[in-house]
């Protein structure tokens, strides 16, 4: 996780934001920020925080886009919009400083986006690495992920996004650790909606507008436990019934950048 001292909403850069510049409670993200390490750490996972962001990127609060780890390879990111590229340094040198194979591909006029773990999700097997493309990561930038996971056992499967308002994939997806998925079917194209039903048959949990609107999606799967930042009472019952523990979290602050639980973290993937 990455500590919330900058985070601000200075720019619009996803339709969350529009009309949220200069809104945020500092005190209550802050609150907020410290209820979701809490309930991690309560959920069963360690968490790590990064040192304060530089000035001048409120948005690199957002760790699930400092790029893509598994195992020990790195993947940066490459954000679309400027607004968001001063942060790519300050990811770099962390993971770079800390040992991992710091993969690239060059790219000077930067040709492609991609934004890391906000667009790329593995299965709870680690066999599929899932791809959202279409309002953030360029759609070909999968095959310099085929390239980069060729001596692995990870196949890339793209899904392409539709809905502006659900602009990363973990905004609309999230593979839980049992092996079940949450998901906002609307999200997707056709067909995408359809590699999805096949894959997760019978282990998908489809939740409604109302609960994707507030990001239920955007939660974080630690073993039986779920991190999330809204739940209706039928997606509540609906996990209960399943077993899952769930843990909700206020994010009121964060969800006026277009973010919430997810989003504030970056997975370690071993
Ligand atoms: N304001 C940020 C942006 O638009 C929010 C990023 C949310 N991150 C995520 N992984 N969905 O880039």
């Amino acid at each position: 996780m990455v500590p919330p001292d900058k985070f601000a909403v200075e720019y619009q850069i996803n339709p969350w934001m529009n009309g949220n510049i200069d809104t945020v409670d500092k005190v209550k993200a802050a609150q907020q920020w410290l209820a979701t390490r809490d309930a991690l750490i309560q959920a069963g996972a360690d968490v790590i925080v990064l040192p304060s962001p530089p000035v001048g990127c409120p948005d690199a609060v957002f760790a699930a886009n400092a790029g893509l780890i598994f195992k020990d390879m790195y993947i940066n990111s490459k954000f679309k919009h400027e607004e968001r590229q001063g942060e790519e340094d300050y990811f770099e040198e962390y993971f770079d400083a800390h040992d991992y194979d710091m993969l690239e591909f060059p790219d000077p006029n930067r040709t492609l986006s991609f934004e890391g773990a906000g667009d790329a999700l593995f299965s709870a097997d680690r066999k599929h690495l899932w791809f959202g493309y279409g309002w953030r990561s360029s759609g070909d930038y999968k095959f310099k992920l085929d390239e980069m996971f060729e001596n692995t056992d990870v196949i890339v499967r793209p899904l392409k996004l539709v809905d502006p308002r659900w602009y990363h994939l973990d905004t609309a997806f999230c593979p839980l650790d049992t092996g079940e998925l949450l998901w906002y079917p609307p999200a997707f194209d056709a067909h995408s909606q359809m590699v999805i039903e096949s894959w997760y048959e019978g282990k998908d949990i489809k939740v409604s507008e109302e609960d994707a609107l507030r990001f239920a999606c955007n939660a974080v799967s630690v073993g039986k436990n779920i991190v999330i930042p809204h739940c209706s009472d039928d997606l509540f019952f609906n996990l209960m019934d399943r077993g899952y523990g769930v843990l909700t979290v206020d994010m009121s602050q964060f969800l006026r950048s277009g973010g919430a639980c997810k989003c504030l973290t970056l997975e370690v993937v071993e």
